[in-house]
């Protein structure tokens, strides 16, 4: 087992406190993805997305990263060979829990974004609509997240590590949203062996050769213990 690649989605950050989008309750019951997480949205009512993406950035400085997030810095330390995490997560956890080869594929919500000239710099913990970008002066600033509609970062690293994983793993992660709903099967086509860590039967579940169900908090632990005792 060399190259280890790992989806993971919101589900791995629940126990630390911070919401899914698609569980009951979750963000999108409670938002409409067409006002908050869409340019169009934004170019309505950059207020309300602000309002929105400024709570989300102080509820996720506030969590700390839970056994979950530890087991998988402790797997890319430890194990001999690449451990590549792609987050669909958008807070900082997997950071800040120690691991260092992580893409944020969906943008990261402490990171700003220039929408005229491109350019990108940490977020101040509020974000305005009258906020000037520091390179070009025009008042466009916007969170760094990617939203609908627009194209993921990263598919340039994605693709090709896809390519050569020799195990891939999805995590926390509800196989709903496309691409990286079919980086499973991607992978899987691919020649590596795929194992699915959830808490219930995902959308994806069929592209994995193992599934494990449980709390992240538990089961990831248990997976990495397994992998570093086989390696
Ligand atoms: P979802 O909310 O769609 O799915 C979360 C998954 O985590 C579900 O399958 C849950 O069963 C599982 N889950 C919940 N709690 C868990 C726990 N404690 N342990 C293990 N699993 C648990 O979130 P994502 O799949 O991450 O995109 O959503 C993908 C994308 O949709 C997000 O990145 C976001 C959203 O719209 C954008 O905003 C572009």
């Amino acid at each position: 087992m060399k190259k280890i690649v790992i989806l993971t989605g919101a589900g791995i950050s629940a126990e630390s406190g911070l919401g899914t989008f698609r569980d009951e309750g979750g963000l999108w019951a409670q938002h409409a993805i067409e006002d908050v997480a869409t340019p169009e949205g934004f170019a309505r009512d950059a207020q309300l997305v602000h309002d929105f993406y400024n709570a989300r950035r102080a509820n996720a400085a506030q969590a700390q990263p839970n056994a979950a997030h530890h087991a998988l810095a402790r797997l890319e330390a430890e194990h001999p060979g690449e451990v590549f995490i792609i987050t669909q997560n958008v807070d900082a956890l997997h950071e800040r829990a120690g691991s260092r080869n992580v893409l944020h594929m969906h943008g990261q919500l402490d990171r700003a974004l220039c929408g005229a000239c491109g350019h990108r710099w940490d977020a101040p913990a509020v974000m305005r609509p009258e906020d000037a970008c520091p390179a070009c002066r025009v008042r466009a600033t916007r969170p760094d997240v990617v939203w609908f509609g627009e194209i993921p970062y990263g598919m340039e690293r994605i693709d090709p590590a896809l390519s050569e994983a020799d195990l891939f793993a999805a995590i926390g992660t509800s196989g709903q949203v496309f691409p990286a709903a079919a980086y499973g099967q991607h992978a899987r086509r691919m020649g590596a062996h795929t194992v699915e860590l959830n808490l219930e039967d995902s959308a994806a579940s069929r592209d994995f050769d193992d599934c494990l169900r449980g709390k992240a908090t538990e089961i990831v632990p248990l997976w990495v213990e397994g992998l570093l005792s086989r390696a």
